[in-house]
């Protein structure tokens, strides 16, 4: 069996979420080739308005693109933006600067250090998918919030891009590029409801299509070379280069479905 890189705890802190350049370059090779789908922070803090007014705490922020929306959306007289990364977290508060009332804990999804039932709406979005055992995260959110409280959690089909991961193994780039485990395989859009449901009151689930298309081998290469999934050799240049020459530089389209469940506590 093939290890999951993203479920390393060595990769998640420093490959994959120890620099916010890294994260960044990779959201906006994705933001370029987006033709469809919602913006995930906008039907979040769509979601958020509609639950109680109080503390609002945003567990793997992360560069804190979902903890904006919320701060503009919803103002709350409290936001907590809770992740693990010091690096992104200090990102997160740059691009937060401004906004009242929001705070910056660093901590780990499994023990969060908040008090019992002191938050009134809980996001985790595109996070719990690197726990080898996201019911302990939902167990720590329910426990953190107060009788009535909401959640939001967010994550991606299993399948999400795989069109992306055939060009990468037909190309000779990474052969087994095709068989590696998804980012998505512990907490992905199939089992999300029903690992939330071990804590929590499923109240809506909603599954959105993005569509992508890459435009060419350097676009491809850009978003690629950011994914420990694959083993690619060198630059995103030199990854390019040997998809021109493999499969041509054409454009490349692919789909992820995000899938939203809207849960409360009992
Ligand atoms: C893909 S980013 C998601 C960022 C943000 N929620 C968004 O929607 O843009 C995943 C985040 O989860 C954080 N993370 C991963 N494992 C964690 C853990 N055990 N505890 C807290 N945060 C964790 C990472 O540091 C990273 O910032």
């Amino acid at each position: 069996m093939i290890a999951n890189p993203f479920l390393d705890p060595d990769c998640i802190r420093d490959a994959l979420y120890g620099d916010a350049a890294r994260i960044a370059q990779r959201t906006s090779a994705l933001r370029r080739a987006k033709i469809s789908g919602r913006h995930p922070a906008t039907v979040i803090a769509d979601l958020a308005s509609a639950g109680p007014r109080g503390t609002v705490v945003d567990i793997g922020c992360g560069r804190g693109t979902s903890t904006l929306a919320l701060a503009r959306r919803l103002a709350p007289p409290r936001l907590i933006a809770f992740d693990q990364s010091a690096a992104l977290l200090a990102d997160a508060e740059h691009r937060l600067a401004g906004h009242a009332g929001v705070e910056f804990l660093q901590g780990d999804f499994h023990a969060i250090g908040l008090a019992d039932a002191s938050a009134m709406v809980i996001v985790a979005a595109f996070c719990l998918y690197h726990s080898p055992h996201p019911a302990t995260a939902i167990a720590e959110i329910a426990r953190c919030l107060v009788p009535g409280g909401m959640s939001i959690t967010v994550t991606k089909s299993a399948d999400s891009y795989q069109t992306l991961s055939e060009v990468i193994a037909t190309s000779g780039l990474d052969l087994d590029a095709g068989n590696r485990p998804s980012l998505y395989e512990t907490f992905h859009s199939d089992n999300q409801a029903d690992i939330v449901a071990t804590s929590l009151h499923v109240q809506q689930v909603i599954h959105d299509e993005h569509h992508f298309r890459f435009a060419d081998a350097d676009h491809i290469a850009a978003y690629a070379a950011t994914t420990p999934r694959f083993q690619l050799p060198g630059t995103p240049a030199e990854i390019a280069g040997q998809l021109k020459t493999t499969i041509g530089n054409g454009p490349l389209e692919t789909t992820s479905t995000v899938t939203y469940v809207v849960a409360t506590r009992p």
